[in-house]
């Protein structure tokens, strides 16, 4: 029977005995009437418990994979109501189809959502996550989310899976690519201007996604780096490192949250009611729906803390996931579950309003097609303005490591020897996680560099980038030495970092060092382009190279932007979001550590250290150099004792020493000297990026209040204690310039 109906509130709630009774197929005119909560409250009552079931329920499509397993049968499930959301299907053409069945085809004719991993740009692709970071530029990183959920949106997604905000501090993770480094404050403002970026300020202007706070959590705490390994961390760890991004994301309105695959103190995340419950909604008051990583729900079974799918289920359900992704643990036993009264009726409906209140927020009831225009999709996509901002952001996420004797930026009339297996390697300047970008819309470093000079460049691969094929040595030396200067691109590949690809060694594969080693021989100046998604340790080259940039994976306008710093048509500014390790050894490493009991005394064999390599990092957190030179002078504070009441005013005096005109990270990193728990030695607080034209100064200003000196004290409270504290301010985490300043009661 098909019948076309419009209800009101109450009018569904009279009908929804009577149509599950009749069991009715009724047209897309069925979405009720009205806005708000009242339509998904009236569309609750109208459901059947497999339809309900259906809202918590995310299958993939069969366009991309993006982990282990597929179904075949997706568009069977969407006509018959069993399943509310679908990923990895895009285009407005494409979603489109999909929707109309859903609309058109089911008895409800409830919208689906599209879901996709937009994590560094859709089509447009950005530098990865991480190389974006090490811009320091939130409103440029807030305004590529905002560009990334444009061309998405008119690609007919309504939902991307990202921010990814976990903390990550173990190189060998190879999923530190995806987040914005090792710090806890610069992580918490680049996930909020990712949300922002992401979500705009109108759910329902046609331009914006909502966004997905992922892996909750702690996820980069994976023991010995490996994915998907093992977490086992204090309470302390979690509160005060990896949960606080997450609360920024909430903090700034994002609408759902990814649960992670690992476990957490022996319990895994996706059935972790103290995550997803205690901190996430009573705690925090998140109010949006909260999605697992994949099959995380059946991997439990694995990780052995539940018998059996239909348990795993229950557990994660009661726990607080409302969407199972691709697991059809919910779709094949809930319902049982709730026959068994082991889940509620009334606990069901909690989840599936949360999710329809979503597709309300979006517009989808209104229009649910409002996604799927072609022609805007066209006119979006790889836009001339997308494509310069690309170039803009990937030139500011550059860091400059090394320039021994001014070697950069390089004279455009040098006759250049490119070499190296990425000089031209379209794919891989694309990174992990990149949409639905396409390698050959990117520009290499040949044609970026041979857009901007006429002298001579040739250009030898060498070797690969993981093999122990050295027969293109030979070709490599001579092309150097009929050069005046040799760039180096060199690294790893694109899916030698992200989900499932950690890696035990994180120097450079195969045979690319003893490459290098052959191009430092010729006595040519060598400057390398390091293309990683990770910090690698690369200490040869840190001593032998004259140059070095590091460029990560820059995406769609890679070459433009790599052309633009090697030539100096822009000085580089980046700084390192995240420390770079001298070798695996030392992993974890990072600025913000603890000083222990016996801190590094050279001279005392009895102190904390290694007997084969320093405690130092080859470069740390917050590093970055520039082709002009800042010096630091004046350091003051207006308040050297202060109350908790009190504003603290901290001044610096930058000026532009060198010969150009630059950009400067200006960063502000604080000790608690004397806690009732230890403090670490460092802890970033501020930091401001400012132009500063050459030999001009510039006074740069902090304000610091109470809020800014807090931590988890020895009772768990989140508090200040009065006492002592060093300020430090400068270019890097090893910032020497200093004052002391001291909290009153
Ligand atoms: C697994 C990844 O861990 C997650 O980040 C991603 O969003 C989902 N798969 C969907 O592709």
């Amino acid at each position: 029977m098909k019948i076309k109906i419009t209800l009101f509130f109450t009018f569904g709630m009279v009908l929804t005995a009577f149509l599950s009774i009749l069991g009715c197929k009724v047209s897309q005119a069925v979405v009720p009437e009205g806005n708000g909560m009242g339509r998904v409250d009236s569309l609750l009552h109208l459901m059947t418990l497999d339809e309900k079931i259906g809202q918590l329920t995310l299958f993939t499509s069969d366009w991309v994979v993006t982990g282990p397993t597929m179904r075949d049968s997706y568009k069977e499930d969407i006509k018959s109501g069993r399943v509310g959301s679908i990923f990895n299907a895009h285009t407005a053409d494409y979603t489109c189809e999909l929707q109309r069945i859903s609309v058109e085809e089911t008895r409800l004719g409830i919208p689906l959502l599209f879901g996709y991993d937009v994590i560094h740009g859709y089509k447009t692709i950005f530098p990865i996550s991480l190389g974006e970071a090490a811009s320091w530029d939130l409103k440029s990183i807030e305004k590529s989310a905002r560009v990334a959920a444009d061309e998405a949106s008119s690609a007919g997604l309504h939902w991307t899976f990202a921010p990814m905000v976990d903390i990550a501090r173990d190189p060998r993770w190879g999923r530190v690519s995806e987040g914005a480094g090792e710090d806890v404050y610069y992580a918490k403002l680049v996930a909020e201007a990712r949300v922002r970026g992401f979500q705009g300020n109108d759910l329902r202007a046609p331009n914006t996604v909502i966004a997905c706070a992922k892996h909750y959590a702690a996820y980069g705490a994976a023991q010995a780096g490996r994915d998907y390994h093992t977490v086992d961390i204090s309470e302390r760890t979690l509160r005060e490192i990896y949960l606080p991004p997450f609360k920024a994301a909430q903090e700034a309105g994002v609408k759902t949250f990814m649960t992670s695959f690992n476990e957490l103190n022996g319990v895994p995340a996706s059935g972790n009611k103290m995550l997803l419950t205690d901190i996430l909604r009573d705690e925090w008051g998140f109010d949006g729906f909260v999605v697992t990583d994949y099959t995380s729900i059946n991997e439990m079974v694995d990780h052995g803390n539940v018998a059996d799918e239909k348990e795993a289920g229950e557990l994660s359900f009661t726990s607080g996931v409302d969407m199972d992704m691709q697991g059809a643990v919910y779709y094949n036993y809930l319902a049982q579950s709730v026959a068994e009264g082991k889940v509620t009726v009334e606990q069901i409906d909690r989840a599936v309003r949360r999710i329809l209140t979503i597709k309300e927020a979006l517009g989808l009831f209104d229009d649910p097609y409002r996604y799927c225009h072609p022609s805007r999709q066209a006119a979006t996509l790889l836009s001339d303005k997308n494509l310069a901002f690309a170039r803009e952001v990937a030139r500011k996420s550059i860091v400059l490591l090394k320039n021994k004797n001014k070697v950069l930026p390089v004279d455009r009339n040098k006759k250049i020897a490119l070499i190296g297996p990425l000089g031209n390697a379209q794919y891989e300047l694309l990174g992990s996680w990149h949409g639905a970008g396409d390698a050959k819309d990117c520009v290499t470093p040949l044609t970026g560099l041979q857009a901007q000079t006429t002298a001579e460049i040739t250009y030898v691969k060498g070797c690969d980038l993981n093999s122990e094929d050295r027969s293109g040595f030979a070709e490599a030396t001579e092309a150097a030495n009929a050069a005046d200067i040799v760039v180096l691109a060199i690294g790893e590949g694109a899916d030698m970092s992200g989900e499932a690809a950690s890696r035990s060694e994180i120097g450079l594969p195969g045979v690319q060092l003893e490459l290098a080693k052959e191009m430092i021989k010729t006595g040519k100046p060598v400057i390398v382009i390091l293309m990683n998604g990770r910090p690698m340790a690369i200490p040869w080259l840190a001593e032998n190279a004259d140059g070095i940039l590091e460029t990560w994976f820059l995406g769609s306008q890679a070459g433009n932007a790599i052309a633009d710093v090697l030539f100096g048509a822009y000085n580089p500014s980046g700084k390192l979001p995240v420390t770079f390790p001298r070798n695996v050894g030392q992993v974890p490493i990072f600025y913000y550590m603890k000083n222990t009991g016996r801190p590094m005394d050279p001279n005392d064999k009895y102190t904390s250290k290694y007997l084969d390599v320093d405690n130092s990092p080859l470069y740390p957190f917050g590093f970055g150099l520039s082709y002009t030179t800042f010096n630091y002078t004046d350091l003051k504070v207006n308040k050297p004792v202060f109350k908790v009441s009190d504003e603290i005013t901290v001044s610096v005096k930058v000026t532009n020493t060198g010969n150009y005109d630059g950009e400067e990270v200006v960063q502000l990193y604080i000790r608690d000297l004397v806690g009732s728990v230890t403090r670490p030695v460092r802890e970033l607080k501020a930091f401001e990026k400012v132009f500063i034209e050459k030999g001009k100064s510039k006074t740069v200003s902090f304000v610091l209040t109470a809020e800014d000196f807090k931590f988890f004290d020895i009772d768990m409270k989140y508090t200040t204690e009065p006492g002592d504290f060093e300020i430090f301010v400068g270019t890097n985490s090893d910032a020497s310039l200093s004052k002391k300043i001291k909290l009153v009661d």
